[in-house]
């Protein structure tokens, strides 16, 4: 029989409620969409170390975890509001390939920082420790969608589109 194979990421007992939903669905990677609503049902929101802990006991890579939890507008990622989500990764690989100029970018022209939103509140910057996509750093997930070797232009582009045709 199947068990959880990593820690929870606390030892808050609310994690039983998602162990146990884990364990009924076979811990199977399909059981990743149910899994993420009864987290956020369970804790009302989903963080990055959640995502990491489903990812690691449903065997799902963590990039498509970020993108399933970033396109269904009915999960919730701190910060809240936001229409649109865009996750950067800040690992070691990342952050040689440049992570740091696209951050100042982004800040720069967009008054957009990591745990932020845009001013108008429409999209929103998060982090990750890494997206397990080393080999494709700099990379991000925007609204769902994995992009590697980002530079700041892209990055700018994809959020400038993002602001400017939301209504
Ligand atoms: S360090 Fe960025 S994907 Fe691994």
């Amino acid at each position: 029989m199947k068990t959880v194979k990593s820690a929870a990421p606390s030892t808050d007992n609310r994690w039983r409620i998602v162990d146990a939903a884990m364990r009924r669905l076979g811990f199977q990677p399909h059981a990743l969409i149910e899994t993420l609503h009864v987290t956020q049902e369970t804790f009302g929101f989903l963080d990055e170390d959640a995502l990491r802990y489903i990812a690691a006991t449903l065997g799902v890579p963590l990039s498509q975890v970020y993108g399933v939890a970033t396109f269904y507008r009915a999960f919730t990622l701190k910060p809240k509001g936001a229409h649109h989500t865009c996750v950067v990764c800040t690992g070691t690989a990342c952050h040689l390939k440049g992570l740091p100029e696209i951050l100042a970018a982004l800040e720069a022209e967009l008054g957009l920082s990591p745990g932020g939103s845009t001013p108008d509140g429409k999209a929103a910057l998060m982090t990750a420790r890494c997206l397990a996509s080393c080999g494709l750093a700099p990379a991000a997930v925007f609204d769902g969608k994995m992009v590697g070797n980002l530079t700041s232009a892209t990055a700018l582009k994809r959020i400038r589109q993002w602001v400017e045709h939301e209504s």
